[in-house]
C-alpha cells in the first residue's frame, strides 16, 4: 500500500493511520502534563520498546510484576492513546514526536524526559526489516531508494535529523537525559544505575542487577508480554521478529560500501 492510504500527515510528517493519529494528536495538543510524569522520547527503532521495559521497572523498584501488561499499557504512546490523563504518578509515557511537537504544557510542567538515541544507520537496518513485516508501514521496496527516503525524511515519524536535533538542541536541558542505544548495549547496568539517577529513585545495586538482567536482549525476546499480547501483532509480525538481533553495529550487515558513504556524507552534511 502507498503512503498515502497508510499515513497521515501532521505537522508535516508522516504518522500512522491505523492508530487513529489524527483523532489522537488533537487531543494531546491539550494534554495536561504533570511535574512528576516520566516521557520516553526516541525516534522509531532506537531502543523504545527496551525502555519502556527498564523505566517501569525503576519505577517500581524492580518488581517484576508490573511488566504482565504490555508496553503500551504500562507506557501509552502520547500520540496513540486517547487514555492518558487518569493514570496514578508517577505517569510514564513514549513518544516518537519531535520535541517542538509537544503541547504546551510540556514547555510550561517540564516533566522528566528520557531521549534515547542510536547510530542512524542501525535505525535504518532495523527499520527495514520492521517496515517489510508491519503491515501499517509503507514496504520499504529497493533499499538504496528507501535508504534515499529515510535520510530525506520520508518515512513514518518523518527525519532522523530533525529527530534527534530537536531533543539535543531542546531549551530547559535540566529536565532532560540523553543516553544512547550503543551505551545501554555496552553496559547495561551502568545505564540503568544512570536513569534511576535521573529520576531521583533511589536503587540497591542488586535491584539494578536484577533490571539489567531481566532487560537483556536474551530475556526480553522471551518475556511473555509486549507484542506476543496483541492480536495485531501475532497476525503479522511474531514477537521473535520484532526483537530482531539487538546488537550495534549490524548496518556492516546491510549497507553496501556505496550506501554506507552516501550515508556518511548526508551525515556530514546535516551537521549532527
Ligand atoms: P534490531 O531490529 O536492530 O534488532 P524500537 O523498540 O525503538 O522499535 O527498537 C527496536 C530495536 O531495539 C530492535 O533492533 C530490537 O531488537 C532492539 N531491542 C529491543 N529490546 C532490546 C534489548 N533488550 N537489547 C537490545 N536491543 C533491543
Amino acid at each position: 500500500m502507498t503512503e498515502a492510504e497508510l499515513y497521515t500527515v501532521y505537522k508535516g510528517i508522516y504518522f500512522l493511520k491505523h492508530f487513529n493519529t489524527s483523532q489522537n494528536l488533537k487531543y494531546f495538543e491539550e494534554f495536561s502534563f504533570r511535574p512528576d510524569d516520566i516521557v520516553i522520547a526516541t525516534y522509531p527503532k532506537s531502543g523504545t520498546t527496551w525502555s519502556q521495559e527498564i523505566v517501569p521497572l525503576i519505577v517500581n523498584g524492580g518488581d517484576l510484576t508490573c511488566l504482565q501488561s504490555p508496553n503500551w499499557d504500562r507506557v501509552p504512546w502520547l500520540e496513540y492513546d486517547l487514555n492518558l490523563e487518569g493514570r496514578p504518578s508517577p505517569r510514564m509515557y513514549v513518544t516518537h514526536l519531535q520535541y517542538n511537537m509537544m503541547p504546551p504544557s510540556f514547555f510550561k510542567v517540564k516533566p522528566r524526559v528520557i531521549n534515547v538515541m542510536r547510530n542512524p544507520k542501525d535505525v535504518f537496518t532495523s527499520a527495514i526489516h520492521y517496515f517489510e513485516k508491519a503491515s501499517y508501514h509503507v514496504s520499504p521496496g529497493p533499499q538504496t531508494k528507501f535508504l534515499h527516503k529515510f535520510l530525506d525524511g520520508k518515512v513514518a515519524y518523518g527525519s532522523w535529523f530533525d529527530h534527534v536535533k530537536s531533543w539535543l538542541n531542546a531549551e530547559d536541558k535540566e529536565h532532560m537525559m540523553h543516553i544512547s542505544y550503543e551505551e545501554m548495549i555496552m553496559d547495561l547496568k551502568d545505564s540503568v544505575s544512570r536513569i534511576a539517577q535521573f529520576l531521583e529513585i533511589p536503587l540497591d545495586d542488586e535491584v539494578i542487577e536484577k533490571i539489567a538482567d531481566r532487560c537483556l536482549f536474551k530475556n526480553m525476546k522471551t518475556n511473555s508480554s509486549n507484542f506476543s499480547l496483541s492480536p495485531l501483532e501475532i497476525d503479522r509480525l511474531a514477537k521473535s521478529e520484532f526483537m530482531r538481533k539487538g546488537i550495534a553495529g549490524d548496518w556492516k550487515n546491510q549497507l553496501t560500501v556505496a550506501e554506507a558513504e552516501y550515508f556518511d556524507a548526508v551525515y556530514k552534511d546535516k551537521d549532527c
